[in-house]
């Protein structure tokens, strides 16, 4: 399914293609330290081919509807993404990833990449939870989460892994949820109690 939603005048979201891969690929080297402290994926992002390999998986994840990494794009250029890390169609919950270049951090690129994709999830794929993770020092992560209205549900001890190499270590997940009613009453989309478990 292809879509390009428009975020702003400049900035817009679509799924990734693997003729993105050399040009993401680029963007993660060059800031491989920052992203290597919360993505523990940055240890595989090797080469340009392995993000073509990775992209072309990506790509059919998103054909099954399990999957989605899209493109945050400004004026043309590739800056960060806001995708489905994972879908659990029994629950029908999604859980929502991101990460921006850090010319682009501190707009709202991301917190209106995560509604565009909220909306994809609850209006195009039937979900009725959407849920951000994130490291408990992830300030800027969990902030992200907390300006949409998310409820922490919980603290989990040890429950991932961050950072990548000598730096790679067990640490807390915070895990945030939101149901489609929360989701509608935020939006203003009608009466949030009569949607609950729609
Ligand atoms: C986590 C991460 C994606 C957050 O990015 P971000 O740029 O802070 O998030 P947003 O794009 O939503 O920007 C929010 C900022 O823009 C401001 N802003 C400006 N216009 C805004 C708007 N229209 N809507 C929302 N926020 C707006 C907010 O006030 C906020 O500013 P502040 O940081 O000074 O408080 C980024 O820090 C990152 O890539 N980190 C490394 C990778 C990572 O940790 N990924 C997450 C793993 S769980």
């Amino acid at each position: 399914m292809w879509f390009s939603i428009r975020l702003d005048d400049h900035a817009s979201l679509r799924p990734v293609t693997v003729l993105d891969a050399e040009e993401i690929y680029a963007l993660l080297d060059s800031e491989r330290e920052r992203f290597g402290v919360w993505l523990p994926w940055m240890d595989s992002v090797r080469s340009a081919d392995d993000e073509r390999r990775s992209m072309a998986m990506l790509a059919e994840q998103w054909a099954s509807l399990s999957g989605l990494m899209g493109a945050l794009v400004v004026d043309g250029r590739i800056v960060g993404s806001v995708g489905i890390a994972r879908v659990d169609k029994d629950v029908r919950c999604a859980e929502i990833g991101y990460w921006i270049g850090s010319a682009y951090e501190g707009r709202g690129l991301v917190t209106r990449g995560v509604r565009a994709i909220e909306e994809l999830c609850f209006e195009q794929l039937g979900m009725q939870r959407v849920q951000i993770t994130n490291d408990v020092d992830n300030r800027r992560s969990r902030a992200v989460a907390e300006r949409l209205g998310y409820t922490l549900e919980g603290v989990v001890r040890r429950g991932h892994v961050v950072g990548v190499g000598e730096r790679r270590r067990c640490s807390d997940l915070c895990v945030y949820g939101l149901l489609r009613e929360e989701w509608m009453a935020r939006e203003g989309r009608g009466d949030g109690e009569r949607a609950a478990g729609a």
